[in-house]
């Protein structure tokens, strides 16, 4: 990789390995031409979340599922999906020997019942799912946390550091083999929840890791709120004070192999966000890397993209580092407004904004606005 200051003119470009996303949404049915092709234009393979409607819940749906993703591909696209299971209070532990059997489940998702979009399924109490956490930490399936509690009593900004006392810090102490990803990791205390715990598996990887969303480092929750609601920017867990995000931009920032790059690109229509009762997620699978880009260069640390955004993840995983590059090119551009999606359309995170670098990427769709 160039050093930074050969970066700063237009037309310069930054080329880095071919990146991975392990945190995705990408839907399904008709939504699956729309949402793959976004994603395989950066990245070579995404861990793809199962909260669909109903969720996946076996390996063979997960395997169906896949067969639908990889049948959205665009001609010539490499992209590889990694499919996850959706963790529920009956998910039996003969389940793991069969997802791992198959090669190509590679993760749990744990969702507290009720914490956030399509999660009606999820855990109710963790004491239901020991048996799986045991079969999990014994195959080395890697459970993938949504940390948020669903307590009504506690405070929506809190949710994520109450969850990791009341619950991870249990899970962690009961299954000291397990391998956890933390996901959209959006607080202080869970970046230092993350140090604290530097066990590492039989390869040396790290047993903890955690993923950082572009929307969490580029924006704290008075986005929500500039000059009045701003629906595309609420997500969960909710984007945090600056102090937070000053803290996950800290971690992205220092090469330590336990944060690495998850989008949470979670496509919800306009008109189901900008509602009484709006859809939380935002879409970023577009300009994903664009996003990244801006953060770290934001904090001075583009040097430390690569690692992030394109070895951390694949080396937690168990699973090569990939072959081939992207190249990012310095340019000035501005984030559509928005893009048809389906029947309706959909209004990309950071619509509007000018942003600094732009993806050259390998087959990009037609861009849709
Ligand atoms: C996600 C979605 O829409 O599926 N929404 C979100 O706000 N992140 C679900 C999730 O990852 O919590
Ligand atoms: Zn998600």
């Amino acid at each position: 990789m160039q050093s930074p200051d050969s970066l700063d003119r237009p037309g310069s470009t930054l080329r880095i390995t071919r990146p991975d996303d392990w945190h995705l949404h990408l839907r399904d049915g008709d939504a699956l031409a729309w949402t793959v092709p976004w994603s395989a234009a950066q990245f070579a393979r995404a861990i793809v979340m199962p909260n669909l409607k109903p969720p996946v819940v076996d390996t063979a749906q997960a395997l169906a599922y896949r067969e639908r993703v990889l049948a959205a591909r665009p001609a010539g696209a490499d992209f590889q999906p990694l499919m996850t299971l959706y963790l529920t209070d009956r998910t039996p532990p003969a389940e793991i020997a069969r997802a791992r059997a198959s090669g190509a489940v590679f993760g749990v998702k744990l969702y507290p019942a009720g914490a956030t979009t399509n999660s009606d399924s999820g855990v109710t109490d963790l004491r239901h799912v020991h048996g799986v956490l045991e079969a999990m930490q014994r195959e080395g399936m890697p459970l993938l946390v949504h940390g948020e509690v669903t307590d009504p009593e506690v405070d929506v900004f809190d949710r994520e550091a109450v969850f990791l006392e009341r619950h991870l810090q249990p899970i962690r102490r009961d299954f000291p083999g397990l391998k956890i990803v933390l996901e959209h990791i959006t607080t202080a205390q869970a970046v230092d929840f993350v140090l604290a715990h530097d066990a590492r598996d039989a390869r040396g990887a790290p047993l903890l890791g955690a993923t950082l969303t572009a929307h969490h480092l580029l924006h704290n929750r008075n986005s929500m709120f500039r000059g009045g609601l701003r629906p595309h920017y609420y997500c969960l867990p909710v984007l945090k004070r600056e102090t937070h995000r000053r803290r996950l931009v800290e971690a992205a920032c220092s090469g330590d192999a336990r944060f690495f790059l998850g989008t949470d690109s979670a496509p919800h229509a306009r008109g189901a966000k900008e509602a009484d009762c709006g859809c939380a997620g935002c879409f970023s699978a577009m300009h994903a890397l664009e996003l990244y880009a801006q953060a770290f260069e934001q904090a001075g640390c583009l040097q430390r993209l690569e690692g992030f955004a394109s070895h951390f993840g694949a080396d937690f995983y168990g699973l090569p580092r990939n072959a081939g590059s992207i190249e990012l090119r310095r340019q000035d551009w501005e984030v559509p407004q928005r893009l048809d999606y389906l029947d309706g359309e959909i209004v990309p995170v950071d619509a509007g904004v000018r942003l600094g670098w732009r993806a050259v990427a390998s087959a990009a769709p037609q861009q849709q606005a």
